[in-house]
């Protein structure tokens, strides 16, 4: 849904009706008082749009944030999404910021320790030229939305907990394209870029095993 001419609250209801569809509930629908089911984040938004009238524009990059509660526990994923045609720039953003998650979850694995994954993010992130995100951070997910850990997208390799099988962590990059510094919008919720220069998000919820780590939300290829 997400092209020119389209609303963010159009995309959230039909968020909301697919979830509900599969017998599961929306987990940010009145999580602290959150009224939608996805977060949608436009452009210089880093996080935690609140869907609305606004119209999507061609060029535009849209960020998505779902989470969904089933059988007892949640998952959490996002991707940023181009709207039309974007420039290149915008393009290798989102590239960067994806790729960025599955460097980290290399290190997702026994025998490693959670700022293993925090470190390998920010080393791919910065060494293109990016910044990431500091206020906000990935998390343990679960029988609640949000669990310990805090999982940093910096950090230093060899901190941290050890990571064990079971484990189901939200592992998310915010990423901008300027200087990592955000504002905080009146609305109580949306999260932007201080430089006004555009940021991406890509989060998967990722289950730790005695080898590789299993996505367990589905990946936006
Ligand atoms: N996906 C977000 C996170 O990982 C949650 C959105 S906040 C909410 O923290 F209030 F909208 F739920
Ligand atoms: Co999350």
């Amino acid at each position: 849904m997400v092209r020119p001419g389209v609303t963010t609250q159009e995309i959230d209801r039909a968020v909301e009706h697919f979830i509900r569809k599969q017998g599961a509930v929306p987990s940010f629908l009145h999580y602290n008082g959150y009224p939608a089911s996805a977060c949608i984040s436009v452009n210089d938004e880093i996080i935690h749009g609140i869907p609305g009238k606004r119209v999507l524009q061609e060029g535009d990059i849209v960020s998505v944030d779902v989470g969904a509660y089933i059988g007892g526990f949640h998952g959490d994923c996002a991707a940023t999404f181009p709207c039309g045609s974007i420039s290149p720039e915008a393009q290798d953003l989102i590239n960067v910021t994806r790729q960025s998650f599955f460097e980290g979850i290399r290190y997702a694995k026994e025998g490693h320790r959670l700022l293993d994954i925090s470190a390998a993010i920010q080393q791919y992130v910065e060494s293109h030229g990016y910044s990431i995100v500091r206020e906000y951070v990935g998390h343990g997910v679960g029988q609640a939305m949000h669990e310990s850990p805090e999982i940093p997208n910096y950090g230093h390799p060899g901190r941290g907990p050890r990571l064990l099988r079971g484990m189901t962590l939200a592992i998310e990059p915010m990423v901008n394209a300027g200087s990592a510094a955000i504002q905080q919008l009146s609305d109580g919720w949306t999260v932007k870029t201080l430089d006004g220069k555009w940021a991406a998000h890509y989060e998967n919820t990722i289950l730790i095993t005695d080898g590789e780590p299993e996505i367990l939300t589905a990946p936006v290829i």
